[in-house]
């Protein structure tokens, strides 16, 4: 058995501060015991470094906070190259920028190679889990989940189901994609930390056939997730409308294909009825908040206030690319600016809890990681509180006074704070200095 300590100034969420405001742990001067990957005990370190085994030697990092590893509830691995494309709107950039990137994923290169750059950027942003669509090519996700698995990360991803409304070379064949995806599960769902979810992309790129098809394949592996879109733009819902006019709403659309559950992840709901809040929550499906995407594609402004009345979950993306950011820091500061032009100011505990154990709840892996509870797996990162000379100085006047340092660090903080990632008690990037 191998066991391992990291001194530091330590943080995590215990709870929802929504439900328990006191649900979380701070130590000024903390201790991070970690034994074959797992979280052995977490506390001070005066009252836990006489438990150290006497060859367990203890790596210190002053100015430093470690917490848990951020969790990316949606992105997209095949976008990473039209990141920051000018000027359209959802239906149009799919059609002007995303349909022609996803295309080059035939080519098994173009996967190997931007799947091995996507996983070392999610670590190197301090994201250790995610959730993640592939293209509509089998090998796209063979090749993100091949490189999850060399970091051993707590990964999820599927391939895209899509069968119209796109370029003929992005449409599965007549069999809809059921056969790779049976394929793709068997292959992966459940193998070390990875796990499936079947995908389609959206309302608009799925016959009614197809919607069918990937119920059923839900209903035969009740254990992987589903994961797509839904009202992101009012263009979108409108025109999902007029596609599916027996539907009641968006969500209806997906509720009669059986792809509504306990494991399904919406991404987006920034406009969204009362009803359908309603109908989510009963349901156990989850919404994934895309704030930098929801900006830069002007979708609008999602409601907070409403999810939460309607106990809707609800956790952080990046939406790589109609997201700006890897970074989980720079979403919650978008988080907050969206809030903010909603009249409600965004606590740093419900945005750090968002980017952690939240979005671990939303993705049924809290049982495995989120937070340092003992017996977890250890799947932390270690921020540079002297990253820039301006954090180096507003630390100072935030006085380890954990609220005004958490919100300091998700408003000025990126990918720059981001000084080392552990994957189950591995470090798996390293900031060269
Ligand atoms: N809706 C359907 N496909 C996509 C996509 O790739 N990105 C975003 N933001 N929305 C979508
Ligand atoms: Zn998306």
């Amino acid at each position: 058995m191998t066991q391992k300590a990291y001194r530091s100034q330590i943080f995590h969420l215990l709870g929802d501060p929504q439900v328990d405001e006191a649900a979380y742990q701070y130590f000024k001067d903390g201790l991070l015991i970690v034994e074959d990957g797992f979280v052995k005990a977490i506390g001070s370190y005066r009252s836990l470094v006489k438990t150290l085994r006497a060859t367990t030697k203890v790596k210190h990092y002053k100015n430093h906070l470690i917490m848990p590893g951020f969790i990316d509830t949606h992105i997209h691995f095949p976008q990473v190259d039209i990141i920051g494309s000018y000027g359209r709107q959802l239906m149009d950039w799919l059609q002007d920028y995303t349909f022609p990137a996803e295309m080059n994923f035939s080519d098994p290169k173009v996967c190997t190679q931007t799947a091995n750059f996507f996983v070392k950027e999610l670590l190197r942003n301090g994201t250790t889990s995610a959730l993640v669509f592939g293209t509509v090519h089998e090998g796209s996700v063979d090749a993100l989940f091949n490189e999850a698995q060399k970091k051993n990360m707590r990964l999820i991803a599927g391939k895209v189901l899509m069968d119209r409304g796109a370029p003929k070379g992005l449409l599965d064949g007549k069999d809809l994609g059921k056969a790779a995806t049976k394929r793709l599960i068997k292959k992966w769902h459940g193998r070390g930390r990875l796990g499936y979810a079947i995908t389609p992309r959206f309302a608009p790129t799925s016959t009614p056939d197809q919607l069918a098809m990937a119920g059923t394949l839900k209903k035969e592996n009740p254990t992987v997730h589903v994961h797509t879109h839904m009202c992101e733009n009012k263009d979108e819902i409108k025109y999902v409308g007029e596609l599916f006019p027996q539907a009641a709403d968006y969500l209806n659309v997906y509720e009669k294909h059986g792809l509504v559950g306990d494991k399904t992840v919406l991404a987006h709901g920034v406009h969204m009825s009362m009803s359908m809040c309603k109908r989510i929550s009963k349901s156990g499906a989850a919404i994934s908040l895309c704030p930098t995407s929801n900006m830069f594609i002007g979708s609008g402004l999602f409601n907070l206030s409403q999810l939460r009345r309607h106990k809707v979950a609800h956790a952080l993306g990046t939406d790589i690319g109609a997201g700006t950011s890897f970074s989980l820091l720079a979403t919650m500061n978008a988080a907050y600016s969206v809030c903010q032009l909603r009249d409600l100011s965004l606590s740093s505990m419900d945005a750090f809890y968002m980017a952690t154990l939240g979005g671990a709840k939303v993705l049924s892996i809290d049982e495995n990681v989120g937070n340092f509870e003992p017996g977890k797996e250890a799947d932390f990162v270690v921020m540079d509180l002297k990253a820039t000379p301006l954090i180096t100085r507003r630390m100072k006047t935030a006085k380890k006074r954990l609220k005004a340092m958490l919100f300091a660090i998700m408003i000025l903080g990126d990918d720059r704070m981001i000084s080392e990632t552990f994957v189950m008690g591995k470090s798996v990037y390293k900031k060269v200095l």
